[in-house]
C-alpha cells in the first residue's frame, strides 16, 4: 500500500511541464535556453510521446513547389474550422509557419528534399492555393514519420540545454492558491510509487488529447486527457469538446492510422462499386477535402450500402497506381501499418478503412501567448501561473474542425510563443516562489487516499468499457439529439460509478491498476464535458454534424463552448474574427 504523507517531498523549478510531446518540448527548449530551470514530466519516454503518430507533415506556406502565401493557408484554416477558429490566433498561427519550419530544419529535422535541395511538401486535405481554387503542396514532411522526426529532433536540442525529463511520472492535480494561482502539481513517480510536490513560478500543460475516451482511436494509450481532467477538477472551464475530429482513414478493426499524405500523394477512396465518390461530395477538393467532409462521405457511402467487405462496413483506400517506388520511399510505414494491422500490401492491394477518432479540437482556452483563461462576468481573465500548448490547449486554431498538418504546427508554434512569454514576461513579474498553502495538497492528498484505500467497489476495466462504448455509440461522425441527451445521462451515470472505483493490488513498483484508476478520474471529465457540450449546441458546424439540425447557424451558435465541472454547467463566448492585421474572413458555405 502506498503511504502518502502530509509532508510529501518537495522541489522547485522555475518552470513544471506537464507532457514531453511536441508542444511541451518546443516550449520547455525555449524556456532551458534561457537558463531556466524547468522539469518535464511524463508518462512515456519523451520520444514515445503521442506526436510521435503525426505522420504526413507540418503545414507552412514555404512555396517551394506550388506558389503559396500565409494568406492563403489563413483562409484555408478559418474555412476549415468552420468560423469557429479566433482569427488572430490562426493569423499568427499561418504567419509564424514558415520560420517555426525553418528553425527546425536548423535543429537538424532531416526533412524530405527536392532535387533543388529544398524541404519536399506534399498536398493535404483543405490547404489550397487561392482560397480553394485547387490543392496545394503545403505539408513538409519527413516521409511519413515527421512526428517521429519532430520529437527525436526536439528531444536532442533539450538535452543539450538541460531541461530535466521526468520520465514515467504522471502528474496527479493542479495547485492553486486562495487567489486561483497556480503553484505546480502533485505527481506520481511511476517506477517507486511515490507521490511528490513539483513547485513552479509557472506551470504548462502539454498533455495532448484525450482519444481514448471513445472505443474506437487512432491514440495512443497514454491519451487519457490528463491536464483537461486536472484543469476540470481545478475548476476551470474545458472549451469547444463537443468538437472532436474523426480521421476518414484508421484501418478497418484496428483504428491504425493511415496518414492523409497517402491522399496526398495521390491515393483514392472507392466504395464497392469502384467508384471514386469523392468526385461527388466534393468535385473540386475530391479526397483531399478536410476531414469533416471526407469522414462524412464515407459514412454516407456505407450507411446507403455501398460499403465494401462481408459486412459492407469500409471503404478502400487505393494507391497501388502510385507504384512501389514512391510508396516505399515516401510512404513506408504506411505500408508497414497496412501489411500488419490491414492484412493487406498496398503496393498490390487496397487498404480497407473507416473514420476512426484522431484528435480533439477543443480544449483548455489559452490566449496566443499560452495564458489559460477562465472568462468570468463576460470577460476573459488569465489564471495566473497556469499555461497550456498543444491538443489539450483550444487556442482557438482548429475552431470545428482542424486541417491536417495544422497540429504539428500549433506544437511548434505556440509551444515557441509560450516559452517565449515565460520568459519575457511572468517570470520577471514572478521572481520567487509563492506560499504553497498546506490545503491545496491536502485536497489532492484526500483524493488519492480515498481511491487508495478503497477495498471495493467498481472494476476500473468495467467503468473504462462503459465509458467507451457509451461515447462511441452515443458521440459519431453523425449525431442525433435523442443519442445525445441518452449519451448525457449515460455518461453521468458512469462518472457516479467512476467514483467508485478500486484496485486490488496496492503493490507500489509499476503498478499499472493504480494508474489506470487516475486515469480513468480525468478522462471522465472529458468525457462529460463532450458530451454535455455537444447535447446542448443545436445546429451542425465543423465535426459536430447533427441530424436533427443539419445547418451551421451563425445568428445562434457563432461562439465557443465552455464546460465547468461543477454541475456540468454550461457558458458561452465570442468567436475572435478579428485577425492581428489581416482582413477578417467572413463566414460563407463551405463546399469545397
Ligand atoms: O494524416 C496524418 O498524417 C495526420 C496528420 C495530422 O493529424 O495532422
Amino acid at each position: 500500500m502506498v503511504a502518502i504523507h502530509s509532508s510529501l517531498p518537495r522541489r522547485q523549478f522555475d518552470v513544471v511541464v506537464v507532457g514531453a510531446g511536441g508542444a511541451g518540448m518546443r516550449c520547455s527548449l525555449q524556456l532551458a535556453q534561457a537558463g531556466l530551470s524547468v522539469a518535464v514530466l511524463s508518462k512515456v519516454f519523451p520520444t514515445r510521446s503521442h506526436t510521435v503518430a503525426a505522420q504526413g507533415g507540418v503545414s507552412a506556406s514555404l512555396g517551394n513547389m506550388s506558389e503559396d502565401h500565409w494568406e492563403w493557408h489563413m483562409y484555408d484554416t478559418v474555412k476549415g474550422s468552420d468560423w469557429l477558429g479566433d482569427q488572430d490566433a490562426i493569423e499568427f498561427l499561418c504567419r509564424e509557419a514558415p520560420n517555426a519550419v525553418y528553425e527546425l530544419e536548423h535543429f537538424g529535422m532531416p526533412f524530405d528534399r527536392n532535387p533543388d535541395g529544398t524541404i519536399y511538401q506534399r498536398p493535404f486535405g483543405g490547404h489550397t492555393a487561392n482560397h480553394g481554387e485547387k490543392p496545394v503542396q503545403r505539408a513538409c514532411a519527413v516521409a511519413d514519420r515527421t512526428g517521429h522526426a519532430l520529437l527525436h529532433t526536439l528531444y536532442q536540442r533539450n538535452v543539450a540545454a538541460r531541461t530535466q525529463f521526468f520520465v514515467e511520472w504522471m502528474a496527479l492535480d493542479l495547485l492553486r492558491n486562495e487567489d486561483g494561482d497556480v503553484l505546480g502539481v502533485t505527481a506520481l513517480e511511476m517506477e517507486t510509487g511515490d507521490i511528490y510536490i513539483l513547485e513552479g513560478k509557472a506551470t504548462v500543460l502539454a498533455t495532448g488529447g484525450a482519444g481514448r475516451i471513445w472505443a474506437a482511436s487512432t491514440n495512443a494509450f497514454i491519451n487519457t486527457g490528463d491536464g483537461l481532467g486536472m484543469a476540470a477538477r481545478a475548476g476551470i472551464p474545458l472549451q469547444d469538446l463537443e468538437f472532436w475530429q474523426f480521421h476518414p482513414t484508421g484501418v478497418a478493426g484496428a483504428g491504425v492510422l493511415i496518414t492523409e499524405g497517402v491522399r496526398g500523394e495521390g491515393g483514392i477512396l472507392l466504395n464497392k462499386d469502384g467508384e471514386r465518390f469523392m468526385e461527388r461530395y466534393a468535385p473540386t477538393l475530391k479526397d483531399l477535402a478536410p476531414r469533416d467532409f471526407v469522414s462524412r462521405s464515407m459514412d454516407q457511402e456505407i450507411k446507403e450500402g455501398r460499403g465494401c467487405g462481408p459486412n459492407a462496413d469500409h471503404v478502400l483506400l487505393k494507391l497501388d497506381h502510385l507504384g512501389a517506388d514512391v510508396i516505399n520511399k515516401r510512404l513506408p510505414s504506411i505500408r508497414e501499418i497496412a501489411i500488419r494491422f490491414g492484412n493487406v500490401d498496398p503496393i498490390k492491394d487496397p487498404i480497407p478503412v473507416v473514420p476512426t477518432i484522431h484528435y480533439q479540437m477543443g480544449g483548455l482556452p489559452t490566449n496566443i501567448q499560452g495564458q489559460v483563461l477562465d472568462y468570468v462576468n463576460g470577460e476573459n481573465k488569465v489564471i495566473n501561473g497556469l499555461y497550456a500548448v498543444g491538443e489539450c490547449a483550444a487556442v482557438s486554431v482548429h475552431g470545428a474542425n482542424r486541417l491536417g498538418t495544422n497540429s504539428l504546427l500549433d506544437l511548434i508554434v505556440f509551444g515557441r510563443a509560450t516559452g517565449n512569454h515565460l520568459v519575457s514576461e511572468h517570470l520577471e513579474k514572478q521572481r520567487a516562489h509563492q506560499d504553497l498553502p498546506k490545503e491545496a495538497v491536502d485536497k489532492s492528498i484526500a483524493r488519492v487516499s480515498e481511491l487508495e484505500n478503497r477495498t471495493s467497489g467498481e472494476k476500473v476495466q468495467e467503468v473504462g468499457d462503459a465509458m467507451r462504448i457509451s461515447m462511441q455509440s452515443h458521440c459519431g461522425v453523425f449525431r442525433t439529439l435523442k443519442l445525445l441527451n441518452e449519451g448525457v445521462e449515460q455518461i453521468e451515470e458512469i462518472a457516479e460509478r467512476a467514483n467508485h472505483i478500486y484496485f486490488k493490488d496496492k503493490s507500489k513498483v509499476f503498478n499499472m491498476a493504480r494508474q489506470e484508476a487516475l486515469e480513468i478520474s480525468n478522462m471522465i471529465e472529458v468525457a462529460r464535458a463532450t458530451i454535455t457540450s455537444a447535447a446542448a449546441r443545436t445546429e451542425s458546424r465543423g465535426a459536430h454534424a447533427l441530424n436533427d439540425y443539419p445547418e451551421r447557424d451563425d445568428v445562434n451558435w457563432l461562439k465557443h463552448t465552455l464546460w465547468y465541472s461543477e454541475g456540468s454547467r454550461l457558458e458561452y463566448k465570442p468567436v475572435q474574427m478579428k485577425p492581428l492585421t489581416a482582413k477578417t474572413v467572413e463566414p460563407q458555405k463551405r463546399t469545397f
